[in-house]
């Protein structure tokens, strides 16, 4: 069956955010200060087991597991293997890589099949002001990790923001050519309620974004993608990777959107950009869980909105508590 919602989009994809907590604090996520525990009424393995078993009753194909930072959750393998089980064949998770090396072998022998990595910058000094405090050596050896496992695609995320990292564009892009990493950049969109001016000021399209790895490298080749993918994809000629641009701001793609997110306190979020969200906390409660879920799935397809908003606003929730 393919689920479809009232504008006609099919959605496939569920992100599921497992924990508020992180490890990292970073300034394009929240504001500063961080959850140090899960709350009473997070997500537990059975929960997620009998969301993603609904999920796939109606025809869903990928999972990806997000959070906060989803390897702070020591249960993460046995919510991979729960996708698995349940039939599931993509089952990926964003990742700030700093537990990837020690943790890869267990996700890995759950059945995790790719990972996206945020990598922001290269340099230790400016990785460390985004990231408020973190040590890019660490996301190093996680990358290599995932490299050396075989995982195809390793992609990369950096959030491009003026003033701070837009002199990492190329020496990102440079890591492109002679492995198999597939760099992604995306527009800063306003998720962690930063005064408006400021972000506005942070604010760096993806044309110059583009533009600036073209300055340093050329004029890059179009590879073509699954349209449902938000990234336009482009290769340095003759790289062994390929970098991408995903524009959520400049270049909205609501309409080939195919996602429902799940946050940690059980909550359904139609769409990233709108602060509408869906209490589904009755659906896990329910005698016959999966049945409540299906129902709760296509009550918050039903009510996905056309648009997303990307204009700076105060918001309920935080990207920390969204997930990638
Ligand atoms: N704008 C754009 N992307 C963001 N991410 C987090 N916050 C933002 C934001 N404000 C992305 C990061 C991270 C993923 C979890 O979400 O790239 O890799």
């Amino acid at each position: 069956m393919k689920l479809t919602d009232r504008y006609g989009r099919v959605i496939k994809d569920l992100r599921i955010s497992v924990t508020p907590r992180c490890n990292y604090d970073c300034l394009y996520c929240h504001p500063l200060g961080l959850e140090m525990t899960d709350p009473p009424g997070t997500v537990t393995v059975e929960d997620v087991a009998h969301f993603i078993q609904a999920g796939v009753l109606l025809g869903l194909e990928s999972v990806r597991f997000t959070g906060g930072e989803p390897l702070v959750r020591k249960e993460l393998p046995a919510m991979i293997a729960a996708a698995r089980a349940a039939g599931v064949e993509d089952v990926a998770i964003t990742t700030n890589a700093t537990a990837l090396k020690k943790r890869l072998p267990d996700l890995l022998a759950a059945g995790l099949t790719r990972v996206n990595i945020s990598l922001d910058a290269r340099d230790p000094e400016v990785f460390r002001a985004l990231t408020r405090g973190g040590d890019v050596e660490d996301v190093w050896e996680g990358i290599e990790a995932a490299l050396e496992a075989g995982l195809h695609p390793v992609k990369l995320n950096a959030v491009v923001i003026r003033g701070m990292n837009e002199g990492e564009v190329a020496p990102l892009a440079e890591l492109t050519l002679d492995r198999p990493l597939h760099m992604r950049y995306i527009e800063y969109m306003h998720l962690n309620n930063a005064p408006f001016e400021e972000y506005r000021a942070q604010f760096v399209p993806g044309s110059e974004i583009k533009a600036r790895v073209e300055a340093a490298f050329g004029k890059l080749e179009p590879v073509a993608t699954d349209p449902s993918s938000p990234a336009r994809v482009y290769r340095i000629p003759g790289a062994a990777g390929t970098v991408g641009f995903i524009n959520p701001v400049s270049e909205p793609f609501c309409s080939n959107c195919s996602r429902l997110r799940l946050t940690s306190d059980k909550k359904l979020r139609p769409c990233l950009l709108t602060e509408l969200e869906i209490d589904i906390a009755w659906a896990f409660a329910a005698e016959r869980p999966v049945e409540a879920l299906v129902d709760a799935i296509l009550i918050a397809t039903d009510r996905k909105p056309a648009y997303g908003n990307t204009l700076p606003t105060q918001r309920q929730r935080v990207m920390l508590g969204i997930g990638g």
